[in-house]
């Protein structure tokens, strides 16, 4: 073997012992751990949509390959919405047509931004990270309309 190739293998695995040191050294001395998976826990498990005022509401949305559940919101015309979005899996994106709404979806986080819906119709969001085979399938809509057709078809969501 040639000293140079001897050289580069002992740094290499010198380099191993170092960093394989510095992960225990983070999880022991600092306590550091892997994100807990938010997912798992209310309000992104159940009642993920709800009214917090007049014309204001809270949406949960959790991305995961390849959907966004809810996939289909309906809300009355001049809808405020807090939107929280997380992810299950992977990194995904968030981004809604129409609206100055762009996102990413990360696990182990929330990331959170607040839209009004003043226009009647169909606000299409998709997943805009490539993340799979399936990614082009992550979508998704906001169906806004007059609360009376609203109350028709049930209420929101
Ligand atoms: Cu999720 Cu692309």
């Amino acid at each position: 073997m040639d000293k140079s190739e001897k050289t580069a293998l002992s740094l290499s695995g010198i380099l191993l012992v170092v960093f394989f040191g510095a992960i225990m050294y983070a999880s022991i001395a600092k306590n550091i751990d892997v994100p807990t998976c938010i997912t798992d826990m209310d309000p992104f498990v159940s009642d993920t949509l709800f009214e917090t005022g007049s014309d204001s509401y809270e949406l949960h949305m959790v991305a995961r390959m390849w959907a966004f559940q809810p996939s289909t919101v309906r809300l009355p015309v001049g809808s405020t919405v807090d939107l929280y979005v997380t992810s299950q899996d992977i990194i995904h994106g968030f981004k809604i047509d129409r609206k100055n709404v762009n996102l990413m979806a990360v696990p182990g986080a929330i990331n959170y931004v607040r839209v009004t819906f003043d226009e009647p119709g169909e606000y299409l969001y998709a997943c805009h990270e490539f993340c799979g085979a399936a990614h082009h399938t992550m979508a998704g809509r906001f169906i806004i309309e007059d609360r009376n057709d609203l109350t028709d078809a049930g209420g929101p969501l």
